[in-house]
């Protein structure tokens, strides 16, 4: 078993833990009863709709023989249906159980299930404990960790909507991985490519060297990553650390962790141009990585071999690299003015400056994201 500690000196809970080992969803109602002193005989688990019938079950089992009755909720999947519309009728349901202010809610799923659920803890009856159990890659390596909660809106953008709610603890439990699709598989790599151009240059060449391992346990036809179990478990504590590291030193993201938001200036405005859903959001951020990774070239901040290094390990990864010829370059800029990360109307770039490294910059021009966008179609 892995633990890594998250630790907030800011906020409560203080520390929390992220245990990662193969089978834990079996101990959802051991952990749960521990995370909570044993105090709450009542849980709800919210999830999406491919998920809760994938595991829903065993979470309710596990918790009921560690005698916590549970109830699941569940919203359609997908990032179109990470709305208020979807928070609205989750937050119908909880009205209708036995909810109390210390009731703990599960939220089981991808990054899209942990936000929604997350947020719909944060609000209902001022906040309730949030316990996040990852079902995707990019969950367990990213959006399960540090506590951003929301919603997207459509016009306001993606995560617009939300709120910083930390959980008591999360749960990573690999074996759960074994049936995701190939594509959301690479997403979860995208965000650890991530992890290791901006802040660590060690896991980076860990990535490269692992890259065709870690393709290829999604390649196998039944997934089997019982057999990769060990590598898995490296992969996720190693961006757990990563993340970890940062929400300790700055929660609630007013300096050193807005660095987690390299590639997702331009992802984010891809992934909504293309339609929420069409473009995952890991394949967006990927490219959003390769642009302003180009954006980093032409300044002269980042050599012009980190571009080609980058573009081979996402494509050594199965994720695209390219930023599809339909959006025009106009209309991407355009939608970087409205992310959350433009301060006083200047957009906020993150720019790779080496290999663990970065920069941030708020003076990029239109024209350099324009000419970074055609020079990577
Ligand atoms: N809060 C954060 O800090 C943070 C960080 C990164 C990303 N995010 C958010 O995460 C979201 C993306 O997360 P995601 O890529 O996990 O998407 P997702 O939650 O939509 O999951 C992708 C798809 O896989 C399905 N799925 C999930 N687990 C499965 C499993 N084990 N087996 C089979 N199918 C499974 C889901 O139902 C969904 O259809 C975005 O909305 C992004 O904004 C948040
Ligand atoms: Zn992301």
């Amino acid at each position: 078993m892995s633990t890594v500690i998250v630790r907030l000196p800011a906020s409560r809970p203080r520390r929390y833990d992220i245990r990662i080992e193969p089978g834990l969803l079996g101990q959802l109602g051991a952990c749960v009863t521990r995370l909570t002193g044993g105090r709450y005989r009542f849980a709800v688990v919210i999830s999406d709709s491919t998920v809760g019938p994938l595991y829903g079950r065993a979470a309710i089992r596990s918790l009921a023989a560690a005698d916590i009755r549970a109830e699941l909720l569940t919203f359609p999947a997908g990032e179109a249906h990470k709305t208020i519309a979807s928070a609205q009728r989750l937050w119908d349901g909880l009205a209708r159980l036995p909810v109390e202010r210390a009731t703990p809610v599960i939220a089981l799923g991808g990054g899209v299930a942990g936000d929604v659920a997350g947020f719909v803890a944060a609000c209902y009856l001022r906040g309730l404990p949030v316990v996040q159990v990852p079902t995707t890659l990019l969950a367990c390596v990213d959006s399960s960790v540090g506590g951003k909660t929301g919603v997207d809106h459509p016009v306001a953008g993606k995560n617009s909507i939300g709120a910083f709610h930390q959980p008591i603890g999360v749960l990573i439990d690999p074996l759960l991985l074994a049936s995701l699709p190939q594509r959301e598989w690479s997403c979860g790599l995208a965000e650890s490519v991530k992890h290791g151009v901006a802040l660590d240059a060690k896991f980076f060449a860990w990535l490269k060297s692992h890259a065709d391992e870690l393709a290829d346990i999604a390649r196998r036809p039944n997934r089997r990553v019982a057999e990769s179990a060990d590598l898995l478990v490296r992969l996720i504590r190693w961006n757990c650390r990563i993340k970890a590291a940062v929400v300790s030193a700055d929660e609630r993201e007013s300096g050193l962790r807005s660095v987690l938001n390299f590639g997702h200036t331009v992802g984010h405005a891809i992934e909504a141009l293309a339609g929420f859903g069409r473009l995952h959001h890991g394949e967006a951020v990927g490219i959003g990585m390769m642009v302003a990774t180009r954006i980093a070239v032409a300044r002269g901040l980042a050599d012009a071999k980190l571009a080609d290094e980058l573009g081979s390990l996402l494509d050594r990864l199965g994720l695209p690299a390219a930023v599809p010829g339909r959006l025009p370059a106009g209309e991407i800029v355009r939608w970087t003015k409205k992310d959350k990360k433009v301060r006083g109307g200047a957009v906020r770039f993150v720019l790779p400056a080496g290999i663990g490294r970065t920069k941030i910059v708020n003076d990029v021009s239109a024209e350099e994201i324009s000419r970074a966008i055609e020079a990577s179609r």
